[in-house]
């Protein structure tokens, strides 16, 4: 592989979008941010300088950092945050993997306009394992809000309340032609009729799973966050936050305009609503059509719309990219997802949501867990997660159950390569969308889901381990399950949470630590000079 270097400045600028100007927090003055392309094997570097008044970090999401956490970048997990005025190189090499994922910031709500798509390319001379496209597109997907993000989540926080929702989806940084602000262009895509386009789709929204829709053409689906998958059609997908998917467009329509909507899980069955994001695939050379702004309405069943799209996705499980689930389980854990209610005197209601892992909110330390880790520094964490809901829990349906939460700093130790089952449970049903669970450090195998209760005596007979999909974000189903498997082959800290920012603010979030190993490429490399202090 070969060294390639980026430099990312984070700087204010002000953006104009729903016919609102107000200042964001961009990487190089772009938003969304620029592309990171590497190779397989590549050793990336990311001078990283923050010139905003906010303490900053960068997360490379998806990529494994392997025996570099130090590189990883959430705030008080793997670092202390890059503070005004400072920088920070985050140094890591792509192993073994391939694909589109992303980056963003990750501390506080920074993420609304600081993320964007990291490109792994094959090897030099390995090509794909599907036709070779003609052409490859980055598709962002985000959220917009018109006030200022921090203001949004800092004002729920004081009143207990949940935050406001986005003003608008958007597409590449566009909400397209919104019934507010008719004049908005949204993003096109111009294609030649008869060619193939690899379409790399990130979801980089905060909160919301959306679906994805091309009007009048199919997609072949090929890969998931940097894994390949069997490739099928659809005509939608569903991404949830934190999900890459890529898929294959053939422009077999011959000519015109077609409509391309993101439109959120959550609010179907409402056609198009001013919330879908709009944009466009247009043919070369050909007339555009003047209004397309109903011609592709979002699923009018969302959940089996959903169901069955997740059920479609399988590892591709070839000779050259097999699938190496975990046969036998060194920890079968069981972790519950949900939302709960702690008193809060200050608050609107005297109370203030709060969401948690086991009935167990996190609390962010204010020295990063890594480094307690590496310099056995007492007193910043404790290793004592549980490994079973401490409250026996039983779904019987409707809404929240099991809502008492503690709150603490507590992680789950595993010990070099062991493997690990974890089945998370929803505990209970307040919308129908999914909590898209997101872990550092691997990829897991996503072996099986269902509704109602996970049941260890009946439950693991369906489970895939052949060419279940292969991914690093997988989305609980509301009063469901998803059972996953993955090999603790990564020292390090890692963090895993809810990729909705909201859930995450409210503690859905735990760390797994995963000590070294004996052999000699099996301990995390030493901290970097220019690591941020706290
Ligand atoms: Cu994409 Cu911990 O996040």
């Amino acid at each position: 592989g070969r060294t390639r270097k980026y430099k990312f400045n984070v700087a204010v600028k002000k953006v104009t979008r729903l016919c609102y100007t107000k200042p964001i927090v961009t990487v190089n003055g772009r938003f969304p941010g620029p592309t990171l392309y590497a190779e397989e094997g590549d050793n990336v570097l990311v001078e990283v300088v923050n010139n905003v008044k906010y303490n900053v970090t960068i997360h490379w999401h998806g990529v494994r950092q392997i025996r570099t956490g130090w590189a990883d970048g959430p705030a008080y997990i793997t670092q202390c945050p890059i503070q005004p005025g400072h920088s920070y190189v985050y140094n890591f090499t792509i192993t073994g993997q391939r694909g589109t994922l992303f980056w963003h910031a990750h501390i506080l709500w920074l993420r609304a306009t600081v993320h964007g798509a990291i490109v792994v390319l094959p090897k030099p001379n390995v090509p794909y394992p599907f036709p070779a496209p003609q052409k490859e597109e980055v598709i962002i997907l985000g959220e917009w809000w018109k006030s200022d993000t921090e203001a949004v989540i800092n004002e729920a926080l004081k009143s207990g309340l949940a935050p406001n929702v986005s003003d608008a989806h958007i597409i590449n940084g566009h909400p397209g032609p919104m019934s507010d602000c008719p004049t908005s262009k949204g993003f096109q895509l111009t294609v030649d009729s008869g060619k193939t386009y690899l379409l790399r789709i990130v979801n980089a929204a905060l909160n919301e799973e959306l679906f994805f829709k091309v009007a009048g053409h199919q997609l072949t689906v090929v890969e998931v966050d940097a894994c390949y998958t069997k490739p099928f059609k659809t005509d939608t997908i569903l991404i949830t936050p934190g999900q890459t998917t890529n898929v294959l467009l053939t422009a077999d329509q011959g000519a015109g305009s077609y409509l391309v909507t993101a439109s959120p899980f959550m609010d179907s069955p409402i056609a198009v609503d001013n919330k879908t994001a709009m944009a466009t695939v247009h043919y070369t050379n050909s007339v555009a059509t003047a209004d397309l702004t109903t011609t592709n309405p979002p699923p009018q069943n969302a959940t089996p719309v959903a169901s069955k799209f997740i059920d479609s996705l399988r590892s591709l499980n070839s000779e050259q990219y097999p699938a190496r689930v975990p046969l036998t389980v060194d920890h079968s854990l069981l972790f519950t997802v949900g939302l709960g209610v702690n008193p809060c005197p200050t608050c609107v209601n005297g109370s203030r949501v709060v969401a948690d892992m086991n009935n167990v909110s996190f609390t962010m330390p204010t020295t990063a867990i890594l480094q307690a880790h590496y310099f056995n520094i007492s007193g910043v964490f404790a290793d004592d997660f549980p490994g079973k809901p401490p409250i026996a829990f039983n779904y019987t349906g409707g809404g929240p159950k099991n809502m008492q939460t503690m709150s603490g700093t507590r992680v789950y130790r595993l010990a070099f390569n062991s493997t690990v089952q974890l089945v998370l449970q929803d505990t209970g049903i307040i919308a129908p969308e999914n909590h898209p669970i997101h872990l550092h450090g691997f990829n897991f195998f996503a072996v099986g889901r269902g509704l109602g209760n996970y049941n260890p005596n009946t439950s693991p007979s369906k489970f895939n381990l052949v060419d279940p999909v292969e991914r690093n974000t997988i989305g609980v189903p509301s009063g469901g399950w998803t059972a996953i498997r993955f090999q603790a082959d990564n020292p390090g800290v890692w963090f895993m949470h809810c990729h909705l920012e909201v859930h995450t603010t409210w503690g859905l979030k735990m760390a797994f630590v995963v000590d070294n190993g004996e052999g000699p490429n099996e301990s995390l490399i030493p901290p970097p000079n220019d690591l941020p202090p706290c």
